[in-house]
Protein backbone atom coordinates (compact mmCIF):
# COMPACT_ATOMS: atom_id res chain seq x y z
CA UNK A 1 0.00 0.00 0.00
CA UNK A 2 1.32 3.16 -0.81
CA UNK A 3 1.59 5.92 2.30
CA UNK A 4 3.47 8.94 0.18
CA UNK A 5 3.18 9.76 -3.27
CA UNK A 6 5.86 12.71 -4.05
CA UNK A 7 5.32 14.06 -8.09
CA UNK A 8 7.46 16.48 -9.27
CA UNK A 9 8.33 18.37 -5.84
CA UNK A 10 10.25 20.86 -6.35
CA UNK A 11 12.41 24.16 -4.04
CA UNK A 12 13.63 26.98 -4.85
CA UNK A 13 14.65 29.60 -1.83
CA UNK A 14 14.85 33.22 -2.76
CA UNK A 15 17.97 34.58 -1.10
CA UNK A 16 16.98 38.12 -1.45
CA UNK A 17 19.99 39.94 -0.34
CA UNK A 18 22.08 38.12 -2.75
CA UNK A 19 19.15 38.31 -5.21
CA UNK A 20 20.22 35.29 -6.10
CA UNK A 21 17.80 31.62 -6.30
CA UNK A 22 19.12 28.11 -4.29
CA UNK A 23 17.02 25.35 -6.17
CA UNK A 24 17.94 22.18 -3.68
CA UNK A 25 15.89 19.90 -5.72
CA UNK A 26 13.44 19.94 -8.66
CA UNK A 27 10.97 17.62 -10.22
CA UNK A 28 11.35 15.20 -7.48
CA UNK A 29 9.06 12.01 -7.74
CA UNK A 30 9.05 8.86 -5.60
CA UNK A 31 7.19 6.66 -4.12
CA UNK A 32 7.05 5.36 0.07
CA UNK A 33 5.10 2.24 1.08
CA UNK A 34 4.06 1.08 3.86
CA UNK A 35 6.70 -0.55 6.16
CA UNK A 36 8.98 0.68 3.51
CA UNK A 37 12.38 1.92 4.51
CA UNK A 38 13.86 4.36 2.32
CA UNK A 39 17.49 6.10 2.54
CA UNK A 40 18.10 9.78 1.45
CA UNK A 41 21.53 10.37 0.44
CA UNK A 42 23.53 13.27 -1.33
CA UNK A 43 26.14 15.42 -0.37
CA UNK A 44 26.04 18.12 2.34
CA UNK A 45 24.28 20.92 1.32
CA UNK A 46 22.28 18.99 -1.62
CA UNK A 47 18.47 19.09 -0.38
CA UNK A 48 18.13 16.01 1.80
CA UNK A 49 16.93 18.24 4.77
CA UNK A 50 14.57 20.41 2.78
CA UNK A 51 12.94 17.33 1.50
CA UNK A 52 12.07 16.16 4.70
CA UNK A 53 11.40 19.56 5.73
CA UNK A 54 9.15 19.99 3.06
CA UNK A 55 7.05 16.65 3.41
CA UNK A 56 6.65 17.45 7.18
CA UNK A 57 5.41 21.17 5.63
CA UNK A 58 7.99 23.08 7.73
CA UNK A 59 8.96 24.46 4.75
CA UNK A 60 6.33 25.33 1.68
CA UNK A 61 7.25 23.43 -1.81
CA UNK A 62 7.43 26.05 -4.97
CA UNK A 63 5.81 23.07 -6.33
CA UNK A 64 5.09 19.42 -7.05
CA UNK A 65 2.85 17.73 -4.64
CA UNK A 66 3.39 15.23 -1.73
CA UNK A 67 0.41 13.17 -1.78
CA UNK A 68 0.39 11.28 1.65
CA UNK A 69 -2.49 8.53 2.08
CA UNK A 70 -3.77 9.31 5.63
CA UNK A 71 -6.11 6.61 7.76
CA UNK A 72 -9.17 9.19 7.09
CA UNK A 73 -8.20 9.91 3.20
CA UNK A 74 -5.52 11.13 0.65
CA UNK A 75 -4.30 14.92 1.04
CA UNK A 76 -1.56 16.64 -0.98
CA UNK A 77 0.89 17.98 1.83
CA UNK A 78 2.32 20.29 -0.47
CA UNK A 79 -0.57 22.77 -0.05
CA UNK A 80 -2.87 21.02 3.00
CA UNK A 81 -4.46 23.43 5.59
CA UNK A 82 -2.08 24.64 8.48
CA UNK A 83 -4.87 23.21 10.93
CA UNK A 84 -5.10 19.74 8.68
CA UNK A 85 -1.06 19.49 8.81
CA UNK A 86 -1.22 20.17 12.57
CA UNK A 87 -3.86 17.07 13.26
CA UNK A 88 -1.37 15.01 11.49
CA UNK A 89 1.75 15.68 12.93
CA UNK A 90 -0.36 15.02 16.28
CA UNK A 91 -1.68 11.60 14.78
CA UNK A 92 0.09 9.99 11.79
CA UNK A 93 3.48 12.07 10.69
CA UNK A 94 6.71 12.25 13.01
CA UNK A 95 9.69 14.12 12.49
CA UNK A 96 12.88 13.40 13.95
CA UNK A 97 15.41 15.98 13.86
CA UNK A 98 19.29 15.76 15.26
CA UNK A 99 18.88 17.99 17.76
CA UNK A 100 16.06 18.61 20.98
CA UNK A 101 14.70 22.16 21.57
CA UNK A 102 14.36 21.90 25.07
CA UNK A 103 11.91 24.61 26.79
CA UNK A 104 13.33 26.10 29.62
CA UNK A 105 12.10 24.85 33.30
CA UNK A 106 9.97 21.81 30.91
CA UNK A 107 11.30 18.61 32.31
CA UNK A 108 12.82 15.58 30.34
CA UNK A 109 9.71 13.71 31.52
CA UNK A 110 7.20 16.27 31.30
CA UNK A 111 8.75 16.83 27.66
CA UNK A 112 8.69 13.00 26.43
CA UNK A 113 5.37 12.86 27.76
CA UNK A 114 3.81 16.06 26.14
CA UNK A 115 2.61 13.60 22.46
CA UNK A 116 0.44 11.40 24.87
CA UNK A 117 -0.69 14.57 27.19
CA UNK A 118 -1.93 16.29 23.34
CA UNK A 119 -3.75 12.91 22.55
CA UNK A 120 -5.72 12.74 25.50
CA UNK A 121 -3.39 10.32 26.96
CA UNK A 122 -4.50 10.55 31.01
CA UNK A 123 -1.36 12.35 32.82
CA UNK A 124 0.01 9.78 34.90
CA UNK A 125 -0.32 7.16 32.01
CA UNK A 126 1.63 9.56 30.12
CA UNK A 127 4.55 10.24 32.38
CA UNK A 128 4.80 6.43 33.18
CA UNK A 129 4.87 5.84 29.34
CA UNK A 130 7.48 8.96 28.91
CA UNK A 131 9.42 7.07 31.89
CA UNK A 132 9.86 3.49 29.62
CA UNK A 133 10.99 5.24 26.77
CA UNK A 134 13.57 7.37 28.29
CA UNK A 135 14.79 4.10 30.17
CA UNK A 136 14.59 2.77 26.56
CA UNK A 137 17.00 4.91 25.04
CA UNK A 138 19.22 5.14 27.86
CA UNK A 139 18.92 8.25 29.71
CA UNK A 140 19.95 8.09 33.38
CA UNK A 141 17.09 8.17 35.66
CA UNK A 142 18.67 10.72 37.68
CA UNK A 143 18.10 13.16 34.65
CA UNK A 144 14.45 12.51 34.22
CA UNK A 145 13.23 15.42 36.68
CA UNK A 146 15.69 17.43 35.18
CA UNK A 147 15.71 20.26 32.93
CA UNK A 148 16.87 19.48 28.97
CA UNK A 149 18.56 22.62 28.58
CA UNK A 150 21.54 21.65 30.40
CA UNK A 151 21.78 18.37 29.29
CA UNK A 152 24.96 17.16 27.04
CA UNK A 153 24.29 16.53 22.81
CA UNK A 154 23.47 12.74 23.58
CA UNK A 155 21.01 13.29 26.58
CA UNK A 156 19.22 15.83 24.59
CA UNK A 157 19.40 13.32 21.71
CA UNK A 158 17.78 10.53 23.92
CA UNK A 159 14.84 13.04 25.49
CA UNK A 160 14.65 13.15 21.70
CA UNK A 161 13.74 10.34 20.47
CA UNK A 162 12.05 9.15 23.41
CA UNK A 163 9.87 11.57 22.34
CA UNK A 164 9.27 11.15 19.13
CA UNK A 165 8.57 7.82 19.03
CA UNK A 166 6.99 7.50 21.81
CA UNK A 167 3.72 7.74 20.49
CA UNK A 168 2.81 5.31 16.89
CA UNK A 169 2.82 7.24 13.98
CA UNK A 170 2.22 5.47 10.05
CA UNK A 171 4.98 8.13 8.64
CA UNK A 172 8.58 8.88 9.95
CA UNK A 173 11.09 11.13 8.65
CA UNK A 174 14.12 11.17 10.31
CA UNK A 175 16.89 13.69 9.81
CA UNK A 176 20.09 12.26 11.25
CA UNK A 177 19.01 11.21 14.18
CA UNK A 178 22.34 9.12 15.54
CA UNK A 179 24.53 11.99 15.16
CA UNK A 180 25.52 12.31 19.00
CA UNK A 181 23.91 8.78 20.26
CA UNK A 182 26.29 5.94 21.92
CA UNK A 183 26.09 2.58 20.88
CA UNK A 184 23.36 1.73 23.75
CA UNK A 185 20.97 4.27 22.29
CA UNK A 186 21.50 3.49 18.58
CA UNK A 187 21.38 -0.25 19.29
CA UNK A 188 17.57 1.09 20.90
CA UNK A 189 16.53 3.16 18.21
CA UNK A 190 17.45 0.20 15.92
CA UNK A 191 15.14 -1.61 17.54
CA UNK A 192 12.40 0.85 18.13
CA UNK A 193 12.78 1.10 14.04
CA UNK A 194 12.56 -2.39 13.40
CA UNK A 195 9.44 -2.67 15.65
CA UNK A 196 7.75 0.18 13.47
CA UNK A 197 8.64 -1.18 10.43
CA UNK A 198 6.92 -4.38 10.79
CA UNK A 199 4.22 -2.69 12.27
CA UNK A 200 3.84 -0.98 8.64
CA UNK A 201 5.35 2.43 9.44
CA UNK A 202 6.70 4.24 6.17
CA UNK A 203 9.96 5.61 7.21
CA UNK A 204 11.77 8.51 5.03
CA UNK A 205 15.55 8.68 6.83
CA UNK A 206 18.73 10.90 6.26
CA UNK A 207 21.96 9.02 8.31
CA UNK A 208 25.10 9.73 8.61
CA UNK A 209 26.51 6.38 9.05
CA UNK A 210 24.41 4.70 6.82
CA UNK A 211 25.64 1.42 8.90
CA UNK A 212 23.44 2.39 11.85
CA UNK A 213 20.31 1.08 9.94
CA UNK A 214 21.63 -0.97 7.22
CA UNK A 215 19.68 -4.05 7.88
CA UNK A 216 16.26 -2.41 7.91
CA UNK A 217 16.55 -0.26 4.16
CA UNK A 218 15.11 -1.11 1.51
CA UNK A 219 15.81 1.31 -1.14
CA UNK A 220 17.35 5.07 -1.38
CA UNK A 221 16.55 8.12 -3.44
CA UNK A 222 19.59 10.26 -4.22
CA UNK A 223 19.87 13.94 -4.64
CA UNK A 224 22.24 15.41 -6.67
CA UNK A 225 23.95 19.10 -5.90
CA UNK A 226 22.26 21.26 -8.21
CA UNK A 227 25.28 22.67 -10.23
CA UNK A 228 23.31 26.44 -11.20
CA UNK A 229 22.62 29.01 -8.66
CA UNK A 230 20.11 31.32 -10.60
CA UNK A 231 20.22 34.94 -10.00
CA UNK A 232 16.99 36.47 -9.77
CA UNK A 233 15.03 39.98 -9.41
CA UNK A 234 17.88 41.42 -11.95
CA UNK A 235 17.66 42.82 -15.43
CA UNK A 236 20.61 41.13 -17.39
N1 LIG B 1 15.58 28.40 5.02
C1 LIG B 1 16.49 28.44 4.05
N2 LIG B 1 16.72 29.59 3.35
C2 LIG B 1 17.62 29.63 2.34
N3 LIG B 1 18.34 28.57 1.94
C3 LIG B 1 18.16 27.41 2.58
C4 LIG B 1 17.22 27.27 3.66
N4 LIG B 1 17.25 26.00 4.11
C5 LIG B 1 18.16 25.37 3.35
N5 LIG B 1 18.70 26.21 2.44
C6 LIG B 1 19.70 25.88 1.42
O1 LIG B 1 19.26 24.76 0.69
C7 LIG B 1 20.35 23.90 0.39
C8 LIG B 1 20.03 22.51 0.91
O2 LIG B 1 20.10 22.52 2.34
P1 LIG B 1 19.80 21.23 3.22
O3 LIG B 1 19.89 21.62 4.64
O4 LIG B 1 18.53 20.63 2.75
O5 LIG B 1 21.01 20.28 2.80
P2 LIG B 1 21.36 18.80 3.29
O6 LIG B 1 21.40 17.93 2.08
O7 LIG B 1 20.46 18.41 4.39
O8 LIG B 1 22.85 19.00 3.82
P3 LIG B 1 23.64 18.35 5.09
O9 LIG B 1 24.14 17.00 4.62
O10 LIG B 1 24.77 19.30 5.30
O11 LIG B 1 22.71 18.28 6.25
C9 LIG B 1 21.58 24.53 1.03
O12 LIG B 1 22.28 25.22 0.01
C10 LIG B 1 21.02 25.48 2.05
O13 LIG B 1 21.85 26.59 2.24
MG1 LIG C 1 20.72 18.09 6.45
Amino acid sequence: MTLLSVQHLTKHFQIHALGREVRPFEGLSFELKAGEFKLVTGPNGAGKSTLLRCIYRSYLPTSGRAVYHSSLGSIDLACAADVDITLLRRSEIGYVSQFLRPRPRASALELVAEPLLHAGVARPLALEQAATSLQEFGLKPELWEAYPTTFSGGEQQKVNLARALIRPNRLLLLDEPTASLDLAARTALLRRLRELKERGVGLLGIFHHPEDVGSLVDNGIEIQIQEEEVAVGRQA
